[in-house]
């Protein structure tokens, strides 16, 4: 099972990949973690992606799809794909989606389902500010809403829990303002080909997850 998972920024994609990840199996793919890690590795994409990260903007395209089709490349016939996987925060523009039913082909796959959580802007706020993420393992939490057990350390592996680079009040208003105009247009294209489900990304962690395990045991 192949799925994509969309939302705005902070709309809890990563925590309820997370969770489809535990619960199916998948293997989560996400564009924002591999940014994160070129640029830790000061790679070729973590060079060009670094400035548009830090900013709010999205990276380019030509980028974003180069690098995920390089990964799939080294990927994709690996144990770890075996049950398929989740693609988190690609695609993010009507270009990338293009690309991606072409990519589709290339690797033969398709795509199963496309999960769009809904939440209203002011809430993304809340949940970006409050977020702390570690610095070693990723893994995400919230201050309020999923504090780990020992303020500032990470419960999975004792790391150190940080902010992003792209959490300052105006890079995640830029980010807001970026999904509206470059992102949010996804939301008609999928529903036109009628692949898209909206989940209320308004409830507690577990009620998201919820809703979506409902969604995708109806594929089977
Ligand atoms: P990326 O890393 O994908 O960031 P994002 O889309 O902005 O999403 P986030 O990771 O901030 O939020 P999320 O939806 O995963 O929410 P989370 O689960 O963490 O991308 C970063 C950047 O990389 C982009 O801005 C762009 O520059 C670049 N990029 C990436 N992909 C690209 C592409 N395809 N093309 C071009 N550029 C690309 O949750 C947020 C917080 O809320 C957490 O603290 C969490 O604990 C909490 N939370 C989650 N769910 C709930 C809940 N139900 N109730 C209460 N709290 C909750
Ligand atoms: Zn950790």
């Amino acid at each position: 099972m192949n799925i994509i998972l969309m939302g705005p920024p902070g709309a809890g994609k990563g925590t309820q990949a997370a969770k489809l990840v535990e619960k199916y199996g998948l293997k989560q793919i996400s564009t924002g973690d591999l940014f994160r890690k070129a640029i830790k590795e000061e790679t070729k994409f973590g060079v060009i992606a670094k400035y548009f990260i830090s900013f709010g903007y999205l990276v380019p395209d030509d980028f974003t799809i180069q690098m995920i089709q390089e990964y799939l490349e080294e990927n994709i016939n690996t144990e770890e794909f075996k049950n398929g996987f989740i693609l988190d925060g690609f695609p993010r523009t009507i270009i990338q989606a293009r690309k991606l039913a072409d990519i589709c082909s290339m690797f033969n796959f398709k795509i199963d389902a496309v999960i769009n959580l809904d939440i209203p802007e002011d809430v993304l706020v809340k949940r970006l500010s409050g977020r702390r993420t570690c610095a070693d393992c990723g893994k995400s939490y919230h201050i309020v809403y999923n504090p780990p057990k020992k303020e500032g350390v990470c419960d999975a592996c004792g790391g150190e829990l940080t902010q992003r680079s792209d959490e300052s009040e105006e890079a995640v208003q830029v980010r807001i303002d970026t999904y509206n105009k470059q992102t949010k247009p996804l939301i008609d294209y999928y529903t036109m080909l009628g692949e898209l489900t909206n989940v209320d990304g308004n409830q507690s962690m577990d009620e998201v997850a919820e809703e979506i395990y409902k969604v995708l045991d109806n594929l089977k």
